[in-house]
């Protein structure tokens, strides 16, 4: 553990495995994440990035091809899962499942508007014969549109919402063509004239079955039509919309334990069930060792509103074979007083470790805590593990270049003097042999800079235990193909060539 002079050492972590159900929550502690700040150059100059390049993503150019053809802006993204960390493709097709939205919206206005979309290409064509854009053809939406209004908004018992969104979530391919898609459906209730909420908005899990087929001219879906809402936060483990009208509660995960054969589990994004206005972090969430001479009081931690942010990641456990009963368990990770967001959570099994990777903004970083926009990882024995977060005890994995001596901004505004690269992409997500897959934010600089709306360039890192490192041998000095989101085994072959 390096000895940084002026930051705390980061908290011990066992690594040690607990059963599922047991109330065991790792915390991801103040002391851990100000690694970041430990690991920046505070010599850095405007425009360039301040932090080691083993965890940052290599620069994207402001130049990007749009795999959708400019039909429509996408962002978060999967593939087919099969419950391991496998991605398969079907039928010699390899689908993929994001965020769309209109291109006449703002691209920020498109979160209110999300609809689940779909790409599919041809499997096992060599990166070079692909086109630079990626190759894929956008098959529209996952459910007819006047499905959407007739039954996915149906769980919503408040007719009243002024908007309906879907987003993130994952989708397993089960046995031959059957599909289970999780997701998160959200209504908002909006007043029309100052666009204020009228009540908290609504986000609910839900699990819907349909079929994937294929021929030689493309992938399509029948089913989708029952939506089982599976989860709504708690308040017990999982903060809600009286506690915190900002509560997050999204992006379901599910995935098999192999430690556990025969059941299911789901992660998700969540926030520690407290009302926001109570200052419930404690001396363990700032994970200090005794007699730290860098340490912070809990007092001026408590002062400080760093008692707004408070993520969680949570567990869940399938009850039935349909996958529409669930369980909630407690959060397997906290981030309290450490950030406001860990989102899209995914469970990454190798060589016997179990990785818990999620992504947060710089933004919701919590008082005197600061990093990049991009992708953080845990590694422990278990799902619930003592998880060691990653990286000399921080947790970063996979940050956007960025200058932690320079503010932010925000991708509709970057920073004057802040890397142009500060909001190239967000939504990484952790693949097969290390590969990341992200959609482009902003890039560009503060007089110069261009919106995204399709996936970036996919990177590579090399994971070993706690350690990873990006491979700048991938791809063009680490870049690889845009929107290259391959799959890594053959499901349902067709058995005639
Ligand atoms: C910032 C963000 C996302 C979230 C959305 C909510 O982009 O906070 O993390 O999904 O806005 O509107
Ligand atoms: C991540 C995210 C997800 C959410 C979606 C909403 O980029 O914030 O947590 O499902 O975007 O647009």
């Amino acid at each position: 553990v390096p000895d940084h002079a002026g930051f705390p050492n980061p908290t011990e972590h066992s690594q040690q495995a607990y059963e599922p159900e047991s109330d065991f929550t790792s915390k991801w502690t103040r002391a851990d994440a100000m690694q970041m700040k430990a690991m920046s150059d505070p010599t850095a100059p405007a425009g360039e990035n301040s932090m080691p390049e083993d965890v940052t993503m290599p620069t994207v150019p402001q130049d990007f091809p749009d795999m959708s053809n400019d039909e429509v802006w996408v962002w978060d993204s999967w593939t087919l899962t099969d419950g391991s960390s496998d991605q398969p493709s079907y039928k010699g097709w390899e689908v993929l499942f994001s965020l769309v939205a209109d291109r006449d919206l703002g691209f920020d206005e498109r979160h209110l508007y999300a609809r689940l979309g779909y790409f599919f290409r041809k499997a096992d064509i060599p990166d070079d014969q692909r086109p630079e854009n990626g190759g894929w053809t956008y098959g529209g939406l996952v459910f007819p549109e006047n499905d959407v209004t007739s039954s996915s908004t149906a769980i919503f018992e408040d007719r009243s919402f002024s908007h309906y969104t879907q987003w993130s979530g994952s989708t397993r391919l089960m046995e031959d063509d059957k599909l289970r898609l999780f997701y998160t459906s959200v209504a908002f209730f909006r007043d029309p004239v100052t666009n204020a909420d009228t009540k908290p908005y609504d986000p609910r899990l839900v699990q819907t079955e349909g079929r994937i087929f294929a021929d030689e001219t493309g992938v399509w879906f029948t089913g989708f039509r029952d939506q089982h809402e599976l989860l709504k936060a708690d308040g017990e483990y999982y903060q809600n919309g009286e506690q915190n009208p900002f509560f997050n509660f999204r992006d379901p995960f599910t995935f098999e334990d192999p430690a556990n054969p025969g059941e299911t589990y789901m992660v998700f994004e969540g926030n520690t069930a407290v009302p926001r206005e109570n200052r419930a972090c404690t001396a363990d969430d700032l994970g200090y060792a005794e007699g730290d001479p860098e340490a912070e009081s809990l007092d001026e931690v408590l002062e400080s509103g760093a008692t707004y942010q408070m993520a969680n990641v949570g567990l869940a456990v399938s009850e039935n074979l349909a996958m529409t009963d669930w369980k909630f368990l407690p959060p397997i990770l906290s981030a309290n007083c450490v950030t406001d967001q860990t989102e899209r959570p995914q469970i990454y099994i190798e060589d016997g470790k179990y990785y818990l990777f999620t992504i947060s903004h710089r933004g919701t970083y919590a008082w005197n805590i600061d990093g990049p926009e991009g992708v953080y990882g845990f590694v422990g024995d278990g799902i619930r593990s003592d998880f060691q977060p990653m990286n000399q005890g921080s947790g970063l994995v996979l940050g956007n270049p960025t200058n932690l001596n320079i503010p932010r901004g925000d991708p509709f505004a970057p920073a004057v003097g802040q890397h142009p690269g500060h909001f190239q992409s967000y939504s990484h997500y952790v693949m097969p042999d290390g590969l990341v897959q992200s959609f482009i934010d902003t890039i560009g600089t503060s007089d110069d800079f261009t919106r995204g709306g399709t996936l970036a360039p996919t990177v590579r890192l090399d994971i070993d235990g706690s350690n990873s490192r990006v491979d700048r041998s991938y791809g063009v000095d680490g870049l690889g193909g845009w929107a290259d989101v391959p799959s890594n085994l053959a499901a349902n072959v067709p058995s005639t060539p």
